[in-house]
């Protein structure tokens, strides 16, 4: 028998518009083909599925409604842990949800609060500043080229081939304009040069997890429980030099239907494993739970070397452009049961049954 799902998503059409947005405001959010898609996808199971944009009104509506569970996709519109406001409603409300919870979606929201989690555990992440004003001194250690981009966005928000800055002046410059734009700390990494790649993975941590990465680093004592996709390469032959080998704003969104990657990325079995291990490790430091995608450069100039740039607890869910669905594709999972896949993560950890 199916549950009553609550597909819960912030669409871009009903986002408000501000004065001084930055240009591509709002290209986190989801398009209606996205929550159509997952609308679809779960009725298709065999669920009775009702889509609710999340906001305030969830407060009224959800006690009404009584879902079984909720389908968590919200990105939020405001504040900086702007993807945790829905997860702490549904707590209060004592309703359960896929995907990530409160903490984690807050964490991992901010970049810079991650890598420090990261580096705590030893896990490869680019050497980094984070500035709140852009006359800030810096960091001897920080070597140039570096990476400019805002410390609480995605989509490649803010992010271009001009994001790449090789001296003093045009970091301040850079930093200046961002900072006027986003209205948030500044980050500023180590330019990794190298291949770009994404692993997608689903499913749950067995075995103790506490947060921590066990000592003796058994791959499968690590990485257990999750079902790791492919790994996705971003194919940057294929686009001009003007996008700088970056996986720009402008890939993702307005080229989003011409994307050209190579799954799954053409690498060595040993550094699939390796990247799989980290991105179960980055899972578990993070406390993701049900689905995750972590975002890796690798360093052209030490052997490829892996280095962790993010973890998305909510990877876009697109049934044609996002990462994690070509992923699964690749695998051979229709984008049926990805959703389900999800759904029953999350089912399993609140005990609830699943058909
Ligand atoms: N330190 C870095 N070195 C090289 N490229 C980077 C670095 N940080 C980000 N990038 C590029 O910018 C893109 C977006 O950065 P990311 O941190 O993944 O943010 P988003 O949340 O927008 O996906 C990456 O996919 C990568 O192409
Ligand atoms: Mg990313």
């Amino acid at each position: 028998m199916g549950l009553h799902v609550a597909v819960l998503a912030n669409l871009k059409k009903n986002a408000s518009h501000y004065d001084d947005m930055p240009v591509d405001a709002w290209a986190d959010l989801d398009s209606e083909a996205t929550i159509q898609a997952i609308v679809a996808a779960l009725e298709s199971r065999g669920h009775r599925v009702t889509f609710l944009e999340g906001n305030l009104s969830l407060v009224e509506s959800l006690p009404r409604l009584r879902p079984d569970i909720c389908f968590n996709i919200c990105e939020g519109h405001w504040g900086d842990s702007r993807e945790s406001h829905i997860p702490a409603i549904l707590e209060m409300l004592r309703i359960p949800y896929t995907g990530s919870g409160v903490l984690t979606l807050a964490l991992t929201l901010d970049k810079p609060m991650t890598k420090r989690v990261l580096a705590f555990h030893d896990l490869p992440t680019p050497a980094f500043q984070v500035f709140e004003c852009d006359d800030e001194p810096c960091d001897p250690d920080l070597v140039f080229p570096l990476f400019v981009k805002p410390s609480r966005e995605g989509t490649g928000m803010g992010v271009s081939a001009q994001s790449i800055v090789h001296n003093e002046v045009e970091l301040r410059e850079r930093l200046s304009e961002q900072l006027a734009r986003y209205r948030q700390p500044i980050l500023v990494e180590r330019f990794v040069r190298g291949r770009e790649v994404t692993v997608g993975c689903v499913g749950n941590l067995t075995g103790p997890v506490a947060r921590r990465v066990p000592a003796d680093e058994n791959a499968p004592r690590v990485t257990g429980g999750l079902r790791f996709f492919p790994p996705l390469e971003v194919d940057f032959a294929a686009y001009p030099e003007s996008e700088g080998g970056v996986y720009t704003n402008r890939i993702k969104t307005e080229w989003a239907n011409d994307f050209h990657f190579l799954c799954p990325a053409p690498l060595p079995a040993n550094c699939v494993a390796q990247l799989e291990w980290l991105t179960a490790a980055v899972f578990r430091v993070t406390g993701c739970v049900d689905v995750a995608r972590v975002d890796f450069r690798l360093d052209a100039d030490d052997g490829d070397k892996p280095y962790i740039l993010e973890v998305n607890p909510l990877p876009g869910l697109n049934p044609t452009v996002s990462d994690l669905v070509l992923e699964s594709r690749a695998a051979g999972w229709t984008y049926e049961e990805l959703l389900d896949a999800i759904l029953q993560a999350a089912c399993r950890r609140h005990g609830l049954p699943f058909a």
